[in-house]
């Protein structure tokens, strides 16, 4: 039941009544545009789950402040930090870099920075790295800030479409250079609330 309440929900403009074209219960129509589900729940979780193992033993004992990128990552921010284990703060910035289906390569201001970053270790907290043109905005301002050390998590990354050296400590899934929605992830501010990771149908 939930599952069609899901679909007609992303659905219900184009296809109100008639579900027989859609088969596949694993796709999704967004706006104009048809996605099919690429990582599950179940997968993403269970991720999460080994990373936050990882950085549990890498980081216990430090002073950590996890720093959420929004809006994009906010749902991997709070599945990621449910699982830490040791005493640490999380605080959230905002930029805006992107709209659409492709990177527009603007980077427009950080937003948000309330917590004290100095000598403590930063975990940024990444939806997807894709140019790396956001992290490196990101990473900039943390050494200015005068970080410690700087670690970096992120969901999905496209190695394909990296052009940074900044390494990436914390890396969900390794994805092919295609639009993705879901799980935090949007197209044009609809889709985040998916609990899968969708990839655009072409
Ligand atoms: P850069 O190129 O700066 O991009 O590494 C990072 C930001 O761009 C957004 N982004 C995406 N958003 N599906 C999305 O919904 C995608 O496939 C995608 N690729 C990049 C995202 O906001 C990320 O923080
Ligand atoms: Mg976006």
């Amino acid at each position: 039941m939930l599952i069609r309440t899901k679909i007609r929900y992303y659905f219900h403009i184009f296809a109100p009544a008639n579900f027989s074209n859609f088969s596949l219960m694993n796709e999704v129509r967004i706006l104009d545009k048809n996605f099919s589900e690429f990582l599950t729940e179940k997968e993403i979780q269970k991720r999460i789950e080994e990373l936050a193992v990882e950085i549990n033993r890498d980081l216990a004992g430090k002073e950590v402040v996890f720093l959420g990128i929004l809006n994009g990552a906010f749902l991997f921010a709070a599945d990621l930090f449910r699982r830490i284990d040791f005493p640490a703060r999380i605080s959230f910035i905002k930029l805006a870099s992107y709209q659409g289906t492709s990177s527009s390569g603007l980077i427009k201001e950080l937003i948000g920075w309330n917590e004290d970053i100095k000598n403590k270790t930063i975990v940024v907290v990444e939806d997807i790295v894709d140019t790396g043109n956001t992290l490196e905005r990101i990473v900039d301002e943390l050494v200015i800030r005068k970080a410690s050390d700087i670690k970096i998590a992120a969901m999905l990354y496209k190695p394909a479409a990296y052009t940074k050296k900044i390494p990436l400590d914390y890396i969900g899934f390794e994805i092919p250079n295609d639009f993705v929605v879901g799980y935090g992830l949007d197209y044009d501010g609809f889709g985040r609330n998916l609990t899968s990771v969708y990839t655009l149908i072409k």
